[in-house]
């Protein structure tokens, strides 16, 4: 479905009734990375999942992409659904907007699942590599990007089903999507400061093969969130809803059952 928000079309799939859940997909995918999670949850939860700005079938403005402007884009999204509060779910880029909404919006948030994600912003190196991609998307498309990322995003083990899975994800995008959400990605903010204040109830979980967001971010973050339990799902890398779903999915479904 569409959406006009925030002066953008937004894109973005709604399956089942109850409480709500947002998902927010990583970089540089669309709101189809969630699949299997959404044939699960979708049973008894009102699921929501937008494609973030510069992604998959939402409008790809002139970046850069804020965590911030996207995290408004999500709070804007439930308010014009009616819905008052929700858990929200994000994976990498995804859990660096929730970061955003928790400072903006937290009103919106009834629990956060943050997975394969950060707390840290990026260092000076990590803000040069950012902007080489932007410019190497800008002139070479999103199919370089692809051929750049894929080999880090997931474990050795991954099939070639998947690689052309996230293949095809990304290739759908544009280059000016990417673009905008790299730089916006490397002016996202420190949100270690905001650990210690993220009350409601949190779940982390990390790939043991992550690379990108290593298993020793997700027990630092976890240290320093007041109501959070750590789950690392063996085998998996960067994204690991995507390489191991039964995994993922029995973590989502006792955390939203207790
Ligand atoms: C992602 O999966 O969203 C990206 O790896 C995040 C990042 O590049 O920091």
């Amino acid at each position: 479905m569409q959406i006009h928000l925030n002066g953008i079309k937004l894109n973005y799939h709604e399956e089942g009734s109850g409480p709500a859940i947002v998902m927010l997909h990583a970089f540089p995918l669309a709101g189809a990375m969630w699949h299997t999670q959404v044939a699960l949850l979708r049973e008894q939860y009102r699921v929501i999942v937008p494609d973030l700005r510069g992604f998959g079938g939402s409008e790809a403005p002139p970046g850069p992409y804020l965590m911030d402007t996207m995290a408004d884009d999500v709070a804007a999204l439930l308010t014009q659904l009616g819905i008052a509060q929700s858990a929200v779910i994000g994976l990498s880029m995804g859990g660096y907007i929730a970061f955003s909404l928790w400072r903006r919006h937290r009103q919106l948030l009834s629990a956060l699942v943050l997975a394969d994600t950060r707390a840290a912003p990026d260092n000076t190196e990590g803000q040069a590599a950012r902007e080489a991609n932007a410019r190497l998307v800008e002139e070479a498309g999103p199919p370089a990007i692809a051929t750049k990322m894929i080999p880090n995003l997931v474990a050795p083990s991954a099939s070639q089903a998947l690689r052309d899975e996230l293949s095809r994800l990304i290739h759908a995008n544009s280059s000016q999507g990417i673009a905008g959400a790299l730089r916006g990605m490397a002016l996202r903010p420190d949100s270690r400061p905001d650990l210690g204040s993220i009350n409601i109830p949190t779940l982390v979980i990390v790939g043991t093969e992550d690379s990108l967001t290593p298993p020793a971010e997700a027990e630092a973050m976890h240290h320093a969130l007041p109501n959070s339990t750590l789950v690392q799902i063996e085998g998996a890398g960067h994204l690991s809803n995507l390489e191991q779903p039964t995994a993922f999915n029995s973590a989502l479904q006792s955390f939203f059952a207790a």
